[in-house]
C-alpha cells in the first residue's frame, strides 16, 4: 500500500511515541511477549485514524496521542488473545506469541496490555477522561461480544448475512469508529460531528473487515504475516462463504457444508477445495463489491460533514487506501 505522505506523518510519529512510552520489563516474562508484539509492527492504522481525526477537527495530535497508544495498545491485546482462539501459528509475518511461549503467557501479557491500554487515559482532564473511557469500554464489551459471535459461528449451520455483518461490526468496526471519534472528542468536537465520524468509521471498518477476510484466504503467503487459509481451516463463517452458500450450485453448497465440518490434519487440500469453490461460484467478486459498497457508505456520512474539502480529501484517501491494501 503506498500510503500518502501525510498518513506516513501521522505513523513515525505514532510509532515513536509507542516506542517511548512502553519501557517496563521486569518480569521479563510478562513484558517481553508485550514488547514482542507491540515491535512487530502493524498497520497502526486505528491511532494514525485518532491522530487525524483529532486535527480534522483542529485539535492536535499531540493532545491526542495518548488516546491513541491506548487504541492501539487495545487492539493489539486483542490480537494477543484473538491467534489464541483462533489457534493462529503467525502474526506480522513472525510466530504468535502463545506459540513462542505459551498458553498463560499470551493470556496474562494479554491482561496486562488491556490494563495498560486504560492506563494511556489517566492523563486527560476529568471530563475527557471520563468520556473516552465510557466510549473505550463500551467499544471493549463490544469487541467481546463480536468475538464471541465469531467463535459461536464456527459450529453453526445457519448463519445468516445479517449475523455476519454485525459479529464483524462488533468485532472489528466498533473500534475503528471510536479511534476515530476519540479524536474528534479530544479536540472538542460536536456530539453531532463526533458521531457522523463513528459512522464514518464503523462502515469504513466494516469494509476493513471484509478486506480482511478476503486476504486471509487470497492474499499472497509471501507479505500477507497471517496463515492464509487461517479462516477456512478454522471454519470461519466469512462473507466469502456464506455468499459461496447462497451462490452456489447444489453441489457446490454441499461439498461446502462438509468441508466446513471437518478439521483435517493437513489442511491443504480443504483450503484449495474451499477456495476454487469460492472463485467459481462468484462469492469473490461478491465480496469485493461489498467491500466498495461499505466504502461508498462511509463516503456518503463524509461528504454530509462539515469539514474543509482539504480534511474531507484526507479521510478519503485513507479509506481508498485501505480498499487497495494487501497485507
Ligand atoms: C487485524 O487488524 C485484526 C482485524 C480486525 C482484521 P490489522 O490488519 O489492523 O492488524 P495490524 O495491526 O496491521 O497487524
Ligand atoms: C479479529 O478478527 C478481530 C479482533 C482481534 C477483535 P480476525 O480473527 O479476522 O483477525 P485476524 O485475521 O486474526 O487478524
Ligand atoms: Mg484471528
Ligand atoms: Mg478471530
Ligand atoms: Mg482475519
Amino acid at each position: 500500500m503506498a500510503d500518502s505522505k501525510f498518513i506516513e506523518r501521522y505513523r513515525t510519529l505514532f510509532v515513536s511515541q509507542l516506542e517511548a512510552k512502553s519501557k517496563k520489563t521486569d518480569p521479563e516474562n510478562l513484558y517481553e511477549p508485550i514488547t514482542y508484539m507491540l515491535e512487530l509492527g502493524g498497520k497502526r492504522l486505528r491511532p494514525i485514524l485518532t491522530l487525524m481525526t483529532a486535527e480534522v477537527f483542529g485539535g492536535s495530535a499531540d493532545e491526542a496521542m495518548d488516546a491513541a497508544l491506548a487504541v492501539e495498545m487495545f487492539h493489539n491485546f486483542s490480537l494477543v488473545h484473538d491467534d489464541i482462539m483462533d489457534d493462529a501459528p503467525l502474526r506480522r509475518g513472525k510466530t504468535t506469541v502463545h506459540e513462542k511461549w505459551d498458553l498463560n503467557t499470551g493470556i496474562l501479557s494479554g491482561d496486562a496490555m488491556l490494563i495498560l491500554a486504560y492506563q494511556f487515559f489517566e492523563s486527560y482532564p476529568p471530563e475527557t477522561f471520563k468520556e473516552l473511557t465510557t466510549l473505550f469500554s463500551k467499544t471493549a464489551l463490544e469487541v467481546c461480544e463480536g468475538q464471541q459471535y465469531d467463535i459461536d459461528f464456527e459450529t453453526r449451520e445457519d448463519v445468516t448475512i445479517p449475523e455476519y455483518i454485525k459479529m464483524i461490526e462488533y468485532k472489528t468496526s466498533v473500534l475503528v469508529a471510536a479511534a476515530m471519534k476519540m479524536g474528534a472528542t479530544v479536540a472538542k468536537a460536536s456530539n453531532k460531528e463526533a458521531d457522523a465520524v463513528y459512522e464514518f468509521g464503523r462502515n469504513l471498518g466494516i469494509a476493513f473487515q471484509l478486506q480482511d477476510d478476503y486476504l486471509d484466504a487470497f492474499g499472497n503467503p509471501n507479505t500477507f504475516g497471517k496463515q492464509v487459509g487461517g479462516d477456512i481451516i478454522e471454519n470461519k463463517k466469512t462473507f466469502l462463504y456464506l455468499s459461496s452458500m447462497e451462490k452456489g450450485s447444489k453441489e457446490q453448497q454441499e461439498s461446502l457444508l462438509h468441508l466446513y465440518s471437518i478439521k483435517p490434519k493437513n489442511p491443504n487440500a480443504k483450503v484449495q477445495a474451499v477456495k476454487s469453490i469460492f472463485q467459481e461460484c462468484g462469492a469473490v467478486e461478491a465480496t469485493k463489491t461489498e467491500i466498495k459498497s461499505f466504502t461508498h457508505r462511509a463516503f456518503d456520512t463524509l461528504d454530509m460533514m462539515k469539514i474543509s474539502k482539504t480534511n474531507k480529501k484526507v479521510l478519503r484517501q485513507f479509506g481508498e487506501n485501505l480498499m487497495q491494501r494487501t497485507v
